[in-house]
């Protein structure tokens, strides 16, 4: 019905605040009519200079030509009444995050346009259903979910609300495109698919913390170097601030109906209370100087002249295979029998187990028990002790393992390590975001990686993986705490159960699609 793609189309803009300004920006550099509207008629004139300043300093980064800043400028309008916007395609709101003043908003927005105008909401959190259904107009509301800085988070969700109509959403994706985004389709629920996805790093990183395995910035640090994320997860708390993720944290748990996956932990709440935010304040998770630098402390190395023989279990074939070729490369003895002799370190690859649990269950002496994390051998290796492992045994296996230049974290025992918890939990709620038809399993790798810089999206790194090695970790981690936050998904279990990548759809009648 709407073609996005044509030089007429005029979409209007209400709040100009830092996401209607970023959005505004975008339009105008693709050459669409924007006009810019907000309550207060200083801050739209003080957001289109703010604009037009954006603009010039790209050209003075040659980013765009003087041609494209002065096509953009002719294309940027501020609206001192709101019936100026009536002639609009397409009206986006970016006003304050309140469910009644969008709501009241809404319904004055119908009154103004024709009928085939569609409204979008910018709402990061509020539901685009409930929004909608004030309106006379269902069918052409939808949530458009912009992320900010607008013009560099090249990710956008295009929400569906249970009534919108098919051709509002083609145009918002088209739209989306226009302007050189990446557009997803989501499911009006909650958190859409960037914030709901996001539930599994901070989450399980906090009751890691939780159970004493291991400290923030060792967590952290397993967390980049090892799985390359660009961010630990309490740098991340740290940056964002207590004040807004804490409840955000408490409010897509609530709104799932306390689903255990989403379960937010008491220190959050805790150091909120005590007032240490993050960066904000100068002392979140970690501490920071007058110049916002962070204070960590320094890693400390271990050497070691002697390696004894390394027993190596043989629980887990296809990681022993890769440890052994670097034992091997390492000139490290390595014994072949079925037990260990009396000399030997014994190492143990879990995959969800810990170490006192599979020293029992391969009836080895524990004080000669080490844990390593096959699922991170390079970037940084995470070597696990049981409370029995001897001391000289940690020593002698940190300095092995560190002995060609990649560092070693060394952690109390802990079912699934550090990452292996971390990653089968991001990966299990995608699972089951695909499951409940949310969004398709591409739509949420290409979300993930665009809207939290993850290095993966859930799926392609549940692949890497493999779905069957997932599985275990979560039933093993399921069976260790009897907690049903780890049980598997049915999207991960069948996929795995028949060997299919996780990016598998489901039969064609059951899809979401454009
Ligand atoms: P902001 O506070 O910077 O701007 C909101 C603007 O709306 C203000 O200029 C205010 O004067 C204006 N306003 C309030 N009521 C109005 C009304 N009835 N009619 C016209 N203008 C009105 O807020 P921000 O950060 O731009 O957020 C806007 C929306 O975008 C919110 O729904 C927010 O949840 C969402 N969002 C924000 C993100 C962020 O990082 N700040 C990211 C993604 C979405």
């Amino acid at each position: 019905m709407l073609d996005v793609r044509e030089a007429s189309l005029q979409v209007g803009i209400v709040g100009a605040g830092l996401m209607g300004c970023g959005i505004a920006q975008i339009l105008v550099q693709a050459g669409v009519q924007v006009y810019l509207y907000d309550t207060d008629v200083q801050i739209a004139s003080k957001g289109s200079e703010r604009i037009f300043a954006m603009l010039q300093k790209l050209l003075s980064k040659q980013k765009i030509t003087a041609a494209q800043l002065q096509s953009a400028h002719s294309k940027l309008k501020t609206a001192a009444q709101l019936e100026e916007l009536a002639d609009c395609d397409l009206l986006i709101e970016a006003i304050v995050e309140d469910l009644s003043c969008k709501q009241a908003l809404f319904v004055k927005l119908e009154q103004l346009v024709n009928k085939n105008c569609i409204l979008a909401t910018n709402t990061s959190s509020l539901s685009v259903s409930a929004i909608a259904a004030q309106c006379q107009y269902p069918q052409r509301v939808a949530g458009y979910h912009f992320f900010s800085p607008v013009p560099l988070m090249k990710l956008v969700e295009v929400i569906a609300a249970p009534l919108t109509e098919q051709w509002v959403i083609q145009a918002l994706l088209e739209l989306a495109r226009r302007v050189g985004h990446s557009p997803v389709i989501a499911k009006d629920t909650p958190g859409f698919i960037v914030n709901h996805a996001g539930r599994g790093l901070g989450t399980e990183a906090l009751r890691i913390l939780s159970e004493n395995v291991a400290t923030e910035v060792d967590i952290d640090r397993i967390l980049r170097d090892a799985g390359r994320f660009r961010m630990g997860a309490f740098e991340l708390l740290d940056l964002v601030g207590l004040d807004v993720s804490h409840p955000v944290m408490e409010s897509i748990y609530k709104q799932y109906y306390f689903e255990p996956r989403f379960r937010p932990s008491p220190i959050t709440h805790q150091r909120l209370v005590a007032g240490l935010l993050g960066r904000k304040t100068g002392q979140g998770f970690f501490t920071y100087d007058a110049s916002g630098k962070v204070q960590l402390p320094k890693e400390t190395q271990v050497k070691t002249d002697d390696v004894p023989p390394i027993w190596l279990s043989k629980k887990n074939p296809e990681a022993a295979e890769s440890v052994s070729a670097w034992l091997q490369k390492m000139d490290v003895t390595i014994e072949q029998g079925e037990q260990p002799s009396p000399q030997a370190i014994c190492l143990l690859l879990p995959l969800g187990q810990d170490c006192a649990t599979l020293a029992w269950q391969e009836k080895l002496d524990p004080a000669r028990c080490i844990a390593l994390d096959c699922l991170a051998l390079t970037g940084r290796r995470t070597l696990m002790r049981n409370l029995l492992t001897e001391d000289k045994v940690v020593q002698k296996a940190l300095g092995l393992f560190s002995s060609d230049g990649t560092p070693v974290t060394l952690i109390n025992d802990s079912a699934g390590l550090v990452l292996q918890r971390v990653l089968a939990l991001i990966i299990n709620i995608a699972c089951d975001m695909a499951q409940q038809a949310i969004a398709k399993p591409e739509d949420i790798d290409l979300a993930v990686t665009l809207g939290l810089g993850y290095p993966r999206g859930p799926f392609a790194w549940g692949d890497h993986i493999g779905g069957k090695r997932i599985l275990q970790i979560l039933h093993n981690l399921q069976a260790f705490y009897g907690d049903p936050r780890y049980r598997p998904s049915p999207w991960l279990t069948r996929r795995a159960s028949l060997g299919l990548s996780l990016l598998t759809p489901e039969p064609p009648s059951f899809n979401i699609g454009e």
